[in-house]
């Protein structure tokens, strides 16, 4: 493997370069290890939607890549469902507490106080409609993965993506891989050819059970759904979506394209509330003779893996190491920083080199793509692309989970019961 020697103007554009005004220039050599005396630095107003684990999380990996850039960051508002969420976050990074949201409005007000970048990590449900809503008000986004539960969802994310590029805004996903330096010299020599033509391979996500929450007796149903969405399919798109959207991504971005259908199956076996699977086995058909195996589980005391396997007419890979290939192809410098802050580094310094990231509709199709198989497991059905994306007629193209992240802005939430779930083959509960 050929790597080439580090340039600290490798990663500024001529045109960026040019154009970058005195002070972000000085910024972006900064964070290369040049500072200049006196300049004053590159200032980002940043708002965060969703103050919880994450949110928080990327609010901090945010500060790490101002600081690797060598800019500064201002905290201007927070929104959470929780107005207290909203307000511990504020607290820690100086937000006058007038300026920390609660409610499903929120994220309105957030984006009335004039943020430059908008983070997003409340559950995937909301995400269509806060994306489209901050792309309309012209903010950059990094958003949290998955991005919708349903296929209306994925697709409004993608309108919203469209529009964003018109508009010149960046948006980038939390999808991690894309941005991993492991992963990217791998995809690499596979886009070169490394194995050739990718014949097959397999996904995986198989670990323990997340945590859950029990219903509060005084609570409503749209608090109980907040606190608990890890386990009810309309607030998470359930676990094939949620977390196991990361490795599929992958077969998406390696292969180049979508499946053209999901086959598949699974089950609830241990779950104690909510209405989502335990385990997905799905068959996802990529064409030309290429199937992808996805598998995913969250059941504890079983045997875990988490990674991507893809065999080709000339060799074979993991997502991320284990190259076997006869070809000698040269890679070119990529980071060796964790993804978490890389995401915002390569958000910012897009930004700032005027050449906006837009992964809205990588991440949107990745997770169609998991919500497609989703639908072939809960109905027990072949699910095509097309159903999904273009037919109007098909009832999956039009599926929309209740209550909708409008419901929960006009109060009128109904949670589904506990421990009711899809049963394939049948009509009860298995629109998917
Ligand atoms: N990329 C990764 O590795 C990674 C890791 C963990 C979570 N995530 C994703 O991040 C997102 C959040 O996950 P988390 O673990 O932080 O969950 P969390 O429950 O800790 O946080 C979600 C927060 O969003 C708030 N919220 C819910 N609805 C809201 C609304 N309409 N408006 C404002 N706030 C709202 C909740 O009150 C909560 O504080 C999910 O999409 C999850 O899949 C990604």
């Amino acid at each position: 493997m050929n790597q080439k020697p580090s340039n600290p103007f490798d990663s500024l554009s001529r045109r960026g370069f040019l154009k970058t005004s005195a002070a972000g220039m000085a910024a972006a050599l900064a964070g290369q290890g040049v500072v200049f005396a006196g300049s004053a630095p590159r200032k980002f107003r940043v708002a965060l939607i969703g103050c919880g684990g994450r949110g928080n999380g990327a609010l901090g990996d945010c500060h790490e890549a101002a600081k690797v850039l060598g800019v500064e960051l201002e905290v201007v508002a927070t929104a959470d469902w929780f107005k207290g969420k909203a307000e511990d976050t504020g607290q820690r990074y100086g937000v006058p507490a007038s300026r920390c949201f609660g409610g499903a409005e929120g994220y309105k007000r957030v984006l009335e106080a004039n943020p430059e970048v908008v983070l997003m990590a409340t559950s995937p449900n909301f995400r269509p409609v806060h994306l489209m809503a901050a792309v309309q008000a012209g903010k950059h986004v990094f958003m949290e993965k998955p991005v919708a539960v349903d296929p209306p969802g994925g697709r409004k994310v993608i309108e919203a993506g469209r529009l964003a590029k018109q508009k010149g805004l960046a948006i980038v996903a939390g999808t991690q891989r894309r941005h991993q330096g492991s992963y990217l010299r791998i995809h690499h020599q596979v886009a070169q050819g490394a194995i050739g033509s990718i014949a097959g391979g397999a996904v995986w996500w198989c670990g323990g059970a997340l945590w859950y929450q029990t219903r509060r007796p005084d609570e409503s149903d749209a608090d109980y759904m907040v606190r608990n969405w890890v386990s009810f399919t309309e607030m998470s798109g359930d676990h094939i979506v949620e977390q196991h959207v990361h490795n599929i991504d992958v077969a998406n971005w390696y292969l180049g394209r979508t499946p053209s259908s999901a086959l598949g199956f699974g089950g609830r076996a241990r779950r104690r509330t909510g209405n989502q699977f335990d385990f997905f086995s799905i068959d996802f058909d990529y064409g030309d003779g290429c199937r992808i195996h996805s598998m995913c589980r969250q059941i504890n005391g079983c045997d875990g893996d988490v990674r991507e396997f893809f065999k080709g007419t000339e060799g074979e890979t993991w997502g991320d190491g284990g190259l076997k290939t006869s070809k000698e192809i040269s890679v070119p410098d990529f980071p060796n920083r964790g993804p978490y802050v890389q995401e915002h580094v390569d958000l910012l310094r897009s930004i700032m080199d005027e050449k906006p990231i837009n992964e809205a509709e990588n991440v949107a199709t990745s997770t169609l793509t998991a919500i497609m198989g989703r639908i072939s497991a809960y109905t027990g059905k072949l699910v095509r692309w097309r159903d999904i994306m273009e037919v109007e007629e098909s009832p999956y193209y039009s599926l929309t989970l209740k209550p909708t992240a409008e419901d929960f802005e006009t109060g009128e939430v109904v949670a589904p019961p506990d421990d009711v779930a899809a049963v394939p083959g049948s009509e009860r509960r298995s629109r998917g």
